[in-house]
């Protein structure tokens, strides 16, 4: 087995990524063997291997490694391991529900959880229920994964607080995300508290926490994590925000016409709504939302995207928050191999195209 324990070397992500996946992979076997010997349905296990197996791209699980690396970890990696596991199952419950809420089809280049369970049953609320219930199962696991007899009760105090924090703020964002349809098109500071709610906070902030406090780190390095984090997860969301329009749904594994036909209040949109000319608001309000909408029609969004500004204006907030992410990192007191591995990690988030 690869030790992650490096100081001067560079992190292996490949190598973190594998220890993850053989960390998730036994736990859902041995749920498998346990629902079989209860008579239970295996289902759940089956979706939730699925799901994994189909991809993804593991950011939250490298930054808790990495936030361990941060905070001067080294030795036993064994804890932070799972614990980084049990944060990319909670990132599972999340998609899982997102793609619902969304009515997403395609996640991970497959279907969704809750679209594959209605085709299985052949009915919709079915299909839905089922994903409910895997999503809940994945978040009773993430928990379950958290425990370990070996942690002294104070390390795991310290992560239960940033646990208990990355599941309000990520529910409140996503309430918000729901709620944003009711506030104006134009609010671009309405569209940046979701994303920093919805993505920033439990996608980079709170898993580099979660490493950083199994290895002892104080508020104060945990302050200087946060001044990386918040901008680069900003920069990360508004990505995603521009894959969601102009991304090619065999890199990105979701649809392309998903986020302008659910009308999503994305900061992008907000942007384009503000500078829009009477005509091209017209536009807006025909089309987005529209659940018919087809290639034509978002052929003619984009183009209000890229004549308003709106698209230079997004890259460019892409880019002012990933130096801000890189400045903040400077200041911050981490081992150099931490150090390096954050900023290759947030080139990685920015310039994504998947
Ligand atoms: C998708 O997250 C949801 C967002 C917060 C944007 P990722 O883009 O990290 O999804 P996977 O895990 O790589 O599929
Ligand atoms: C996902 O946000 C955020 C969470 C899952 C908490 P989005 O709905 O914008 O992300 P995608 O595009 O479906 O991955
Ligand atoms: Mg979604
Ligand atoms: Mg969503």
């Amino acid at each position: 087995m690869t030790s992650l324990s490096v100081h001067t070397q560079s992190i292996d992500f490949a190598a973190v990524r594998a220890r993850v996946d053989k960390t998730l992979d036994d736990f859902l076997d041995a749920k498998h063997d346990d629902a079989t010997a209860r008579s239970m349905p295996v289902d759940v296990t089956e979706a939730l291997g699925e799901f994994f197996a189909s991809g993804g791209k593991r950011l939250r699980p490298l930054l808790c490694v990495l936030g361990w690396h941060a905070a001067g970890g080294h030795g036993d990696d064994e804890e932070v391991v799972r614990t980084a596991a049990a944060v990319e199952m909670f990132h599972a419950f999340c998609l899982i529900h997102d793609d619902i809420m969304d009515s997403s089809s395609t996640r991970r280049g497959r279907p969704t959880v809750h679209c594959a369970m209605a085709h299985r049953y052949d009915h919709d609320h079915i299909g839905t229920s089922a994903a409910i219930l895997i999503g809940d199962m994945a978040l009773a696991w993430s928990d379950e994964l958290l425990n370990s007899p070996h942690r002294a009760p104070h390390r795991q105090a310290a992560l239960h607080r940033v646990i208990d924090a990355m599941r309000q703020e990520v529910i409140y964002g996503q309430y918000l995300d729901l709620m944003a349809p009711f506030t104006p098109l134009t609010d671009h500071r309405a569209a940046l508290q979701v994303i920093r709610f919805k993505t920033a906070k439990y996608t980079i902030e709170r898993p580099l926490h979660a490493g950083a406090v199994l290895a002892g780190a104080d508020p104060e390095l945990l302050a200087a994590l946060s001044r990386y984090a918040l901008p680069l997860g900003e920069a990360f969301q508004l990505r995603d925000d521009i894959l969601g329009v102009y991304g090619q749904p065999q890199e990105t594994g979701k649809p392309v016409l998903d986020d302008l036909r659910e009308g999503k209040h994305t900061v992008l949109i907000a942007l384009a709504a503000q500078q829009a000319t009477p005509a091209q608001h017209h536009l807006l309000h025909n089309l987005l939302g529209d659940p018919a909408l087809d290639e034509d029609g978002a052929a003619q969004i984009r183009r209000v995207l890229q004549t308003t500004g709106a698209r230079d204006q997004v890259e460019h907030m892409i880019t002012t928050r990933y130096a801000q992410a890189l400045t903040a990192l400077q200041d911050a007191p981490c081992p150099p191999a931490a150090t390096a591995a954050l900023q290759r990690i947030a080139t990685q988030a920015v310039q994504r195209t998947s």
